[in-house]
């Protein structure tokens, strides 16, 4: 290869700072992950590009979580590798959990890219790039129990400047048996809370109103001092950041029901800041198939817990995820997920159909013997019941006053701002003389199942 990257060596006054470009595939953590990767770079010298065709470098952050999520970002993977038959010297690189997932196994399918980085890998893409551009393939996947990349200041790539994310803590412990992300991201840990006010302060400064703490299971955060013996849990972490930050909205996820403590609900309910809404992933509403999942709770215990919810914060809304057609899940099973939605009255759900993922546990021990049409078909009714229940949710929102963060302008009208409650519900109302990143009191006068309307009023 002719080009030369060598990232070192490049004088500090250039004028032709390299350019980046990243995209991102899967969940928040991945968003988050790319800001870090951002921040590694522009300190060696990279600046932003908008888009593909105007970067020397193209970092495609990967999800493994459904084979569809695998099957998009090779999509693009390939057609990123085409810039690079454009404009030689271009070097393309896999990154995040697809990554890990396959290895240097990822060139095997003929997508022959140049750097291949696992999700703690982060800090070491200056030198991956450096030998990428020797024409060598670059591969670092290990795994760290270390690594929260807590002194790095992530680069804000999100549009709205009024919402962001802070990740608490990588990696998961709890090998739930369909899921891939303990193969991926490697074992729990949890972040220093120094760090975590650090840089929600951050936030603040630049201006955000509102941050969501990360990780796949916020509820088990723990941070040991090592000097002393203290221990911070997730309710004193929350408690902390919502003392030091009072102007700003606190929001948090992702919940495992198995951990969600009357301590955390007791502390949501006691500041006002700390949005009212709880993501409690339910995947199941059958004991049996709970099990088989490994997620740690029967149906009893997730209602058990959904009513302490009720009971500790009365207007806290409850959204979930489920999963149809797991291993063996028969129409009795899927009756009790549809049952236990009714009952638990979720106000909205991410639904999907069950992927088998290589090397997980379902893979290595459960038959995924649900036929496709069989999947297609619960999950079609599982979107329809939540459907109505979304719709059920707003309903009884009419007519009341929420005060709403407006976060920018709505996508069908200029003259309209969009937002959320506390309760993560989007609320759409005219501008006025309101503005983004400015807290609104408005009365709700209409709703969709996706969506409510209304118009700002002063709170009487
Ligand atoms: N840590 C979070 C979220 C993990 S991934 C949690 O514990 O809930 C987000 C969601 O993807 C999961 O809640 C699950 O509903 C879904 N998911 C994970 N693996 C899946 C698979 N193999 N097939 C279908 N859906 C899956
Ligand atoms: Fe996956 Fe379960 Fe961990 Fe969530 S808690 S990331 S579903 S293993
Ligand atoms: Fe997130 Fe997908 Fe990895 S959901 S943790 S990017 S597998």
């Amino acid at each position: 290869m002719s080009y030369n990257n060598n990232t070192e060596n490049k004088p500090e006054s250039s004028n032709e700072r390299r350019k980046l470009f990243v995209e991102t595939f899967g969940c928040q953590m991945n968003v988050s992950d790319s800001e870090v990767v951002v921040s590694v770079l522009r300190g060696t010298g990279f600046e932003l590009a908008e888009n593909p065709g105007g970067a020397d470098v193209i970092l495609v952050n990967t999800c493994s979580i459904r084979e569809n999520a695998e099957k998009r970002a090779v999509n693009r993977i390939r057609q990123h590798l085409g810039e690079k038959k454009r404009r030689r010297g271009v070097i393309v690189g896999v990154i995040g959990c697809m990554a890990q997932r396959l290895k240097e196994q990822f060139s095997e399918n003929g997508i022959q890219v140049d750097i291949i980085a696992g999700p703690d890998s982060y800090r070491d893409l200056p030198s991956l790039i450096a030998e990428a551009g020797t024409g060598q393939q670059a591969v670092n996947i290990l795994l760290s129990r270390e690594e929260t990349y807590a002194d790095i200041s992530p680069v804000r790539m999100d549009k709205n400047g009024v919402s962001s994310f802070v990740s608490i803590m990588r990696g998961c412990n709890n090998f739930c048996s369909y899921c891939v992300v303990p193969h991926t991201r490697g074992r729990e840990r949890s972040r220093d809370p120094g760090s975590v006010i650090r840089e929600a302060g951050e936030l603040v400064d630049a201006g955000y109103r509102e941050v969501t703490l990360l990780g796949q299971n916020v509820n088990s955060y723990l941070w040991r001092n090592s000097s002393n013996g203290e221990k911070v849990d997730f309710a004193m972490l929350i408690e902390r950041v919502a003392l030091e930050l009072p102007g700003m909205r606190i929001r948090f996820a992702t919940s495992h029901p198995k951990d969600l403590s009357d301590k955390l609900l007791h502390t949501i309910s006691r500041y006002s800041n700390i949005c009212k809404h709880i993501h409690l992933p339910l995947q199941s509403g059958s004991s049996k198939i709970l099990k088989l999942m490994n997620r740690g709770y029967s149906r009893e215990k997730y209602l058990e817990r959904v009513g302490a919810v009720r009971e500790i914060i009365p207007e806290c809304s409850l959204s979930t995820d489920i999963i149809a057609g797991f291993c063996s899940e028969t129409e009795e099973d899927h009756l009790a997920t549809l049952s236990l939605m009714e009952e638990a009255g979720f106000d909205f759900a991410f639904m999907f159909k069950y992927s088998e993922r290589p090397g997980t546990g379902a893979a290595k021990n459960l038959d995924d013997n649900v036929p496709e049409e069989v999947k297609i078909r619960r999950l079609n009714e599982i979107i329809e019941l939540q459907n109505r229940l979304s719709f059920e949710s707003k309903k009884t929102d009419k007519g009341k006053i929420f005060e709403v963060l407006a976060e920018g302008a709505s996508k069908k009208s200029p003259y309209d701002l969009t937002g959320r409650t506390s309760q993560n519900k989007v609320v759409v109302f005219p501008a006025e003389n309101h503005k983004s990143g400015d807290y609104v009191n408005v009365e709700i006068t209409g709703f969709t199942s996706a969506t409510l309307t209304g118009k700002a009023k002063n709170k009487s």
